[in-house]
């Protein structure tokens, strides 16, 4: 990842706020990354941090009902998403870009058989006759390992498994060979082992579309074994990125630091962790300076981190990036070598 490369998809200064009539929430509060032609970037934070909200702005799919005020660049192609036609998304959106949920049943509609489902994706955006057509979808539900697919290509979502379903909703963004795909969450609501069968088979429609990949989880031990590069987000920022390696070895935020030392560890016979004190903050009122503060074991009060915002700067070691006003103070530090997370990380 070090010879510069012109990104596939670049974030600049993203803002993103829900306003109620009472309040607003600053659901992503000027995030800016890259993604880059044939990597898997993993985005990882706890609950409420602005990951999918970031990813859903990207194919301009945040809910229509809720007054959402957006702001900055989603540059893709050279082409600002934030601004394109709606028609123009519509093409981009399976097109090149795709888009596998936590939850297919928010994108598989329950009335249509799968098949017509996956079909339907492919003749989006290409003109393809029906036979032709089903002939492909077909090939693409044994591609995702889906047995028997010219009998499960005739049955609706509810006859699959809920791994079935996820394997379906790959087939369905593999379909045109989009070149990102964004998984969010996408095996959090599988059974163990499952996942990991799910994410082989992700794995295997990036290479075979030789696609970008943006992962969204909360599992460390999934983005270290699938992860290229990683974005941590906490309270709509993003507070550090770099590559895998450098992450999990060399964090260089108290955050990052405090995500990898809640996972489950074994010394002797123990298992012990040590979650972050506190919880994430409510949006609506995200504390002044750093908004990790009054969580921080690092900032131990200093006023600096109580009125300033420290700015995502870079170590000028390759693209480590941190935003902590006492990053020097992390010299040295270790976390786990990435090798030694897979145990009692959730897989
Ligand atoms: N449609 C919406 N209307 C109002 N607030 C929203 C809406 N969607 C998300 N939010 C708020 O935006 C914040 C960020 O949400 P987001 O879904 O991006 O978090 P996340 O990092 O993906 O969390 P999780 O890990 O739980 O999926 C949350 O506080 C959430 O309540
Ligand atoms: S800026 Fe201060 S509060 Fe924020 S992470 Fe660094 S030390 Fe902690
Ligand atoms: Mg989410």
């Amino acid at each position: 990842m070090s010879e510069r490369r012109e990104p596939l998809l670049s974030i600049k200064d993203l803002r993103v706020t829900f306003r109620t009539r009472t309040e607003s929430v600053r659901a992503v509060d000027g995030v800016s990354f890259d993604v880059y032609p044939g990597e898997t970037l993993g985005v990882v934070g706890e609950s409420g941090s602005g990951k999918s909200v970031t990813m859903l702005s990207v194919l301009r799919l945040i809910p229509p009902s809720t007054r959402v005020v957006a702001s900055g660049q989603v540059l893709f192609g050279g082409k600002d998403l934030l601004q394109a036609s709606k028609r123009e998304i519509r093409r981009i959106r399976g097109r090149h870009i795709a888009l596998i949920p936590q939850d297919p049943m928010t994108c598989l509609d329950p009335v249509l058989r799968v098949g017509r489902q996956v079909r339907e994706a492919i003749q989006a955006h290409e003109n393809v006759a029906a036979a032709e057509a089903h002939r492909r979808g077909v090939q693409l539900l044994e591609t995702v390992g889906i047995p028997e697919p010219e009998r499960h290509y005739a049955q609706f979502p509810h006859e699959y498994s809920g791994g079935m379903r996820q394997r379906a909703m790959i087939a369905m963004g593999m379909a045109n060979a989009p070149s990102l795909l964004i998984a969010d969450e996408p095996t959090t609501a599988l059974d163990v082992t499952i996942q990991a069968q799910i994410m082989d088979v992700l794995r295997a429609a990036q290479r075979e579309t030789r696609a970008s990949m943006v992962l969204i989880s909360h599992d460390l031990g999934l983005i270290a074994e699938m992860a290229d590069r990683v974005v941590v987000m906490y309270a709509g920022h993003v507070v550090e990125s770099a590559d895998v390696q450098t992450i999990f070895s060399s964090p260089r935020h108290p955050y990052t630091l405090g995500l990898i030392g809640s996972l489950p560890q074994t010394t002797g016979n123990e298992k012990w962790l040590r979650p972050i004190p506190g919880s994430p903050p409510d949006l609506a009122d995200v504390p002044s300076g750093c908004p990790f503060h009054p969580r921080c074991f690092l900032s131990r009060g200093r006023e600096i981190c109580r009125v300033t915002r420290p700015e995502l700067r870079s170590l000028g070691t390759g693209e480590h990036r941190s935003a902590c006003h006492f990053v020097a103070e992390l010299e040295g530090a270790s976390a786990l070598p990435a090798g030694e997370l897979h145990e009692g990380a959730g897989r």
